[in-house]
């Protein structure tokens, strides 16, 4: 009897132990409780043109120096064979007929042969990427001051070898300038190749924007954008493109500033100016840093259009960079800044018959671009930053109420500085707030809670730059590994938990060139040839391609899960695909097991598709190891609602289970 009585009381006391521990490892979704919208601008991306990004990067122009204006007009050119002698080669100047593209290449030849006498390009970063069997076309802009010249053009690898040539014969009127191009094959594969024009005969040549594309742009455009480079963005389906910064649009000063209408028109009209990450560090010189704006804010539009994602411009508020020069223009003299943000309204969704929409359309978009958002300023802060700010809200809203304006909230997230703004903004009703972080792995980890209890009524957040820095010198991606994208992927299921107030949010920065880069950790590497996402960029591309539409209740223990034990939990619902989605991020050394419970869903599939991305903290990936991090995808079971998840030692994992 005694042994019967144990023995009941011990099978209580197992069925109340595992009914506690199941108690004590299950989350509850409940999908019928909504915690909020997930905006179709969630997670995007913030383009800038540093390390490369733009110029030798996103824009596929393969020559540098094209047109001979930078600082020092022959950088990245040379002088080939020995019949050019002194005096044979020029650097003339237009003065004033062109004024935003002045300098050309004068060459007088005398009797050349082929081989005797030529110039040679270098292409940006250690040579041109060159791909057998690939077309490229070759363009330039000459004037026959005296006809006799013909162009033999070769595109050769390190050692010489021509991987593609070709012949241009000046066919036009003597002394007038005029355009002719040239296609050739490439025979083989080069990344570090140089393009030869030698002259042949006798004459002399005027030359300007001297040209090489490769026919593999991206949708075949002429002249246009790198294609595998836009791929990996338009693989991360991305809500919103920012562009064109960053510090970019501050500029070293404001002469230096980024201005959008001179990055518009005709290619050949654009004008150069430094980039100003040219000079930005001293540790990682780049003197041949220079925004030819042959992409510029009309091709930005397009791009975003292209990927169906929202363009969103941030254009200078007055103000230049406040770690270099800090000028600000007085505020009587605002009006030139604030026409800028008007007129680039009009030129992106005004009628065609407006003075902007015109030039919108004759650049060959008749159809407005519907652009619903601007940023005013770039990392500004202080009383000037807000007086400024004021007058463009002013400005906007009274023509464009519905332009949703960006504002910013300096270069850090919590300092007496964010807060004067923070304060500041809301009192002005700003839209839209950008926050910036670039903090430790244990920052990001620590602040994943950081938006639970912002105000949901008043202005939304723009998470607009944020990567995690681990310790320690950047020597290229070194800094890309994966204990930063697993903190970054444990805060962002705070954003997305957050969701009704972070309508926004981007990494920074987006490309890096492996031979060219000034800032690092960034998203995407790439070289002349070849391109790999970082473990950061897997962690971004999960969340943007399966954002939801709503934002679902997620809770352990009564509520959000968020660092207790090391984990991370959000879930959200996606209602256009009947899919409920779970976002678990354990930073544990070890394995840890979690029985999710679905509430508030009539029926779930019996089974789940699970994505684990996992790896050493120091796990990275390369050239030669692109995918030693990368998401993996696996089926689940169900057991009616339930689901129970493994999640392996610092790994993300999501859930995603169809539902009727
Ligand atoms: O993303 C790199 C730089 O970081 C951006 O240009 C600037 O906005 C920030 O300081």
């Amino acid at each position: 009897m005694k042994y019967k009585r144990n023995l009941i009381a011990l099978l209580l006391a197992g069925t109340f132990f595992s009914a506690s521990a199941q108690q004590e490892d299950l989350i509850v979704v409940n999908a019928a409780k909504s915690e909020g919208k997930v905006s179709a601008t969630m997670w995007g991306v913030f383009f800038e043109d540093i390390n490369m990004g733009a110029d030798g990067g996103i824009y596929a122009e393969m020559v540098k120096n094209r047109s001979f204006e930078f600082l020092k007009p022959l950088m990245g050119w040379s002088v080939k064979g020995n019949k050019i002698g002194e005096g044979d080669l020029l650097v003339q100047n237009r003065q004033g007929a062109n004024l935003a593209n002045p300098r050309f290449l004068s060459v007088a030849i005398k009797g050349a042969a082929k081989g005797e006498a030529g110039i040679s390009n270098e292409g940006f970063k250690g040579g041109m990427g060159v791909k057998k069997g690939l077309k490229y076309d070759f363009s330039l802009m000459y004037r026959q001051v005296s006809p006799g010249i013909t162009l033999h053009v070769e595109l050769v690898d390190e050692e010489n070898k021509v991987l593609a040539s070709g012949l241009l014969k000046p066919t036009d009127v003597p002394a007038e300038w005029k355009s002719q191009d040239l296609s050739f094959i490439a025979v083989a594969t080069s990344a570090k190749a140089r393009i030869n024009i030698w002259f042949e005969g006798s004459g002399v040549l005027d030359m300007d924007m001297i040209s090489l594309f490769p026919a593999d742009t991206w949708k075949g455009r002429k002249k246009g954008m790198r294609g595998d480079m836009i791929q990996m963005l338009a693989d991360m389906k991305p809500g919103f493109v920012r562009f064109p910064g960053g510090c970019i649009v501050e500029g070293i000063d404001l002469a230096n500033r980024y201005q959008w209408k001179k990055t518009i028109g005709p290619i050949a009209e654009r004008q150069l100016i430094m980039n100003r990450w040219n000079v930005e560090f001293s540790h990682r010189p780049s003197p041949d840093y220079f925004q030819t704006f042959g992409l510029g804010f009309f091709e930005y539009f397009q791009l975003a259009e292209d990927i169906g994602a929202e363009a969103l411009p941030i254009l200078n508020c007055g103000m230049a960079c406040q770690f270099n020069t800090a000028e600000v223009v007085p505020l009587d003299q605002l009006d030139p800044y604030i026409q800028d943000a008007l007129d680039l309204i009009e030129f992106a969704n005004g009628d065609v018959s407006s003075e902007w929409g015109k030039v919108r359309a004759a650049m060959g978009h008749a159809e407005p671009f519907n652009m619903k958002y601007l940023g005013v300023g770039n990392e500004n802060w202080g009383p000037q930053y807000i007086e400024r700010a004021k007058a463009f809200q002013q400005a906007i809203k009274a023509k464009y109420p519905k332009i949703n304006l960006i504002y910013s909230s300096g270069t850090d997230p919590d300092s007496e500085r964010f807060h004067y703004l923070d304060k500041e903004l809301r009192g002005m009703k700003a839209d839209i707030i950008d926050e910036h972080y670039y903090r430790s792995p244990e920052w990001f980890l620590k602040n994943a809670a950081r938006y639970d209890h912002y105000d949901r009524q008043g202005a939304k957040v723009f998470a607009g730059e944020f990567a995690a820095h681990i310790k320690g010198k950047a020597t290229g991606s070194n800094r890309n590994i994966w204990e930063a994208a697993l903190a970054e992927a444990a805060f962002m299921t705070g954003l997305e938990r957050n969701a009704a107030v972070v309508n926004m949010a981007s990494y920074a920065p987006l490309f890096a060139n492996t031979e060219g880069w000034q800032w690092a950790p960034d998203l995407i590497w790439v070289d002349n040839l070849n391109i790999y996402g970082t473990p950061n960029y897997y962690v971004q591309k999960l969340f943007s391609t399966n954002k939801g539409t709503q934002v679902a209740s997620a809770l352990f223990e009564g509520k959000s899960l968020s660092g207790q034990g090391g984990l991370y939990v959000s879930a959200v619902l996606d209602s256009i695909k009947k899919e409920v989605i779970v976002k678990l991020v354990n930073t544990n050394e070890t394995e840890r097991t979690k029985q999710i419970a679905f509430e508030g869903i009539k029926k779930l599939a019996a089974e789940g598709k699970l994505t684990t991305v996992k790896g050493e903290l120091t796990a990275q990936n390369s050239m030669e190891s692109p995918s030693a991090i990368v998401p993996a995808e696996s089926l689940l079971k169900l057991k009616g609602k339930n689901a129970v998840v493994k999640m392996p030692a610092n790994s993300l994992i999501m859930l995603k289970v169809s539902y009727k």
